[in-house]
């Protein structure tokens, strides 16, 4: 890991404050905790500080959200410079590319990715490209490794990535147009390639009841662009229509 140092003084903003939807945003946070406990809610709203100022955190807005929640500034510098999701210099207008590159992804072609990252982006990470539109680092795993190779940019993450392919997802962030994010290939979620293989017709017995109940999921249940990560991608599952707990028979 490099070593995380705030941004040079020159591209610090004077100051910072929340919008007042992110304020009312972040006191609902800061309430959830019992007396005391404030401090819980410093990632939480860190992270809302560095999405409202265009995807990096400022000194100002760490010494506000240490204000916030009553903590030591160093405290909140140690917790901003530890945590790497928090970027702490500016980063692309238009998208900020996190590349995995560990073990699955970089055997599934990462290298490829990087490649073209250093070719139209810049040669190094964490550095603006020309028009100041795009930058990029080298992250650790990000839990998609059965779409391998992938990136993650802003909340979405896009998959099953090739040359060409990211070539274009950069192209439709550069026009404004992003791509639907996931697999950029043709596969639905992470099923295999070219359509299911297996489970793919009703059980014996069953009357085929179980493909009624639980429909295969479609394109329409991911999760849309710049949800959070935290959204459910399907229903939740229902438990048996004769489910004794359900009906309060035990
Ligand atoms: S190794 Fe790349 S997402 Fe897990």
């Amino acid at each position: 890991m490099s070593v995380r140092r705030l941004a040079p003084k020159e591209q610090q903003p004077e100051s910072f404050a929340f919008s007042e939807e992110n304020l009312a945003w972040a006191r609902k946070q800061i309430a959830q905790y019992p007396e005391g406990r404030q401090a819980s809610a410093a990632i939480a709203i860190l992270w809302r500080a560095q999405e409202q100022h265009d995807g990096w955190i400022s000194e100002a807005a760490i010494r506000t959200v240490a204000d916030m929640l009553d903590m030591p500034y160093i405290r909140m510098l140690e917790i901003a410079t530890f945590y790497t999701m928090f970027q702490l210099q500016p980063v692309g207008r238009k998208a900020h590319i996190q590349v995995c590159g560990t073990t699955p992804c970089r055997l599934r072609g990462a290298e490829d990715i990087l490649a073209v990252c250093k070719s139209r982006i810049h040669h190094e990470p964490f550095h603006l490209s020309k028009d100041g539109d795009f930058s990029w680092e080298e992250v650790e795993c990000l839990g998609s490794c059965v779409n391998a190779p992938m990136v993650l940019i802003w909340k979405d993450t896009y998959e099953d990535l090739t040359k060409e392919n990211f070539g274009k997802v950069l192209d439709g962030f550069a026009s404004g147009q992003p791509p639907k994010p996931g697999p950029q290939i043709d596969r639905q979620f992470s099923a295999p390639v070219g359509g299911l293989t297996t489970l793919n017709t009703a059980a014996k017995g069953d009357g085929g009841r179980r493909s009624a109940a639980q429909p295969a999921l479609t394109d329409a249940d991911a999760k849309k662009p710049t949800d959070s990560a935290s959204r459910r991608e399907s229903p939740m599952p229902k438990p048996p229509a004769d489910d004794a707990t359900r009906k309060g028979k035990t």
